[in-house]
């Protein structure tokens, strides 16, 4: 019998101190920073992020998400066997994140790593989960994607510090004999390294280069509508479907403009998009298991709908996982 991957819970965590545009503004104009509530949303379509507080790390977040998606699963901790966390703001530079929230769950032995694909990561962490499962080195896998992307942002810079936010998102993927995860498309081109990157780093308390994000934020726009469009058409070609078949587009939130545009090239009418991020800004690789979880908890998602998940960051990396929920 083939042996297949499938989503069996998910969960989502947000930090509680929200910001709308007008406190973030206000917080910015204590700075000599000038931005606007019109601007942020007429640009983007963001609205308000959460930030977690300054003692409060990636695993801490992602710990709260896994422990909903392990809910929703009706499973203990116990019996996960392979945890992936997708971050590019880890607690430490090493051990990885995935260790330290293993611990946290209160468990040890199965194998647990972090996957750094920026935005991307979280498609790429669950392809990386689906062939363990496929191949049978894992059963139960819990793949979380969590960042603190407000300790990487200058505050300083209004083009980008408006634009991000903190939480993390959990799923449980599970072997099954019926599909699951239906195809995956991943791709890397290391030539835009500088258009989006946090080039420096903290290390022990000792800060090298900038460790601050930088971005081209109208190359980067470009360059994400059409790799986001590539990728999924491929997704779908791997599977034999079309876009017609596709219940929910859960692109990487980011900027609702690249999301209409997405949707757009797809012939998919908007309202077949997941939109998370009005309320929670662009949280990276948390993203879109944060979207998921949304769109499941508030029953848009149901068993059985076929949905695209598409991730594209700095790397530059993009890919795309399409999946029956
Ligand atoms: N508030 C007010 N004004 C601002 C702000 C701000 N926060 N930021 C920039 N401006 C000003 C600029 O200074 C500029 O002023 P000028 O015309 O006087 O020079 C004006 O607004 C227009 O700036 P642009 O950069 O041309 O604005 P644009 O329409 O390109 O929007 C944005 C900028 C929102 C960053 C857009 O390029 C974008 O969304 N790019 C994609 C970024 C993205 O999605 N990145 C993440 C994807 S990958 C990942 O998630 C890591």
């Amino acid at each position: 019998m083939t042996r297949y991957s499938r989503i069996t819970g998910t969960g989502s965590y947000l930090p509680p101190r929200r910001l709308t545009n007008v406190d973030l503004a206000a917080e910015l104009a204590a700075r000599g920073v000038e931005t606007s509530d019109e601007w942020i949303v007429e640009r983007t379509g963001i609205r308000a992020r959460h930030f977690a507080a300054p003692d409060v790390t990636s695993s801490d977040l992602g710990v709260e998400a896994a422990k909903h998606a392990l809910e929703a699963a009706g499973l203990q901790p116990a019996e996960i066997d392979l945890i992936i966390v997708a971050t590019s703001t880890p607690d430490m530079v090493f051990p990885s994140a995935a260790c330290i929230l293993q611990n946290k769950l209160g468990i040890a032995g199965c194998p647990a790593f972090d996957v750094q694909a920026v935005c991307s990561g979280f498609v790429y962490a669950l392809t990386i989960a689906d062939s363990m499962i496929k191949t049978g080195l894992a059963s139960k896998a819990l793949v979380i994607g969590a960042e603190v992307f407000s300790r990487i942002l200058d505050f300083s810079d209004r083009t980008t510090c408006v634009l991000f936010g903190d939480g993390a998102g959990a799923v449980i993927l599970e072997a099954s004999d019926t599909p699951g995860i239906l195809a995956s498309d991943l791709h890397a081109d290391g030539k835009h390294v500088d258009i989006l990157c946090v080039p420096g780093h903290v290390s022990g308390g000792h800060v090298l280069g900038n460790p601050l994000l930088k971005m081209d934020g109208q190359a980067v726009f470009k360059l994400a509508v059409g790799v986001l469009d590539s990728a999924a058409r491929a997704t779908l070609a791997k599977a034999n479907l079309t876009a017609a078949d596709i219940d929910w587009l859960i692109p990487h939130q980011a900027n609702i403009r690249i999301m209409r545009s997405t949707a757009k090239k797809l012939k998919m009418p908007f309202d077949k998009v997941i939109v998370t991020v009005d309320q929670h800004g662009n949280t990276s690789a948390a993203s879109i298991p944060l979207a998921l979880d949304d769109a499941v908890r508030s029953g848009k998602v149901k068993k059985g709908d076929v949905l695209m998940l598409e991730g594209v960051g700095g790397g530059f990396t993009w890919g795309a996982v399409l999946l029956k929920y």
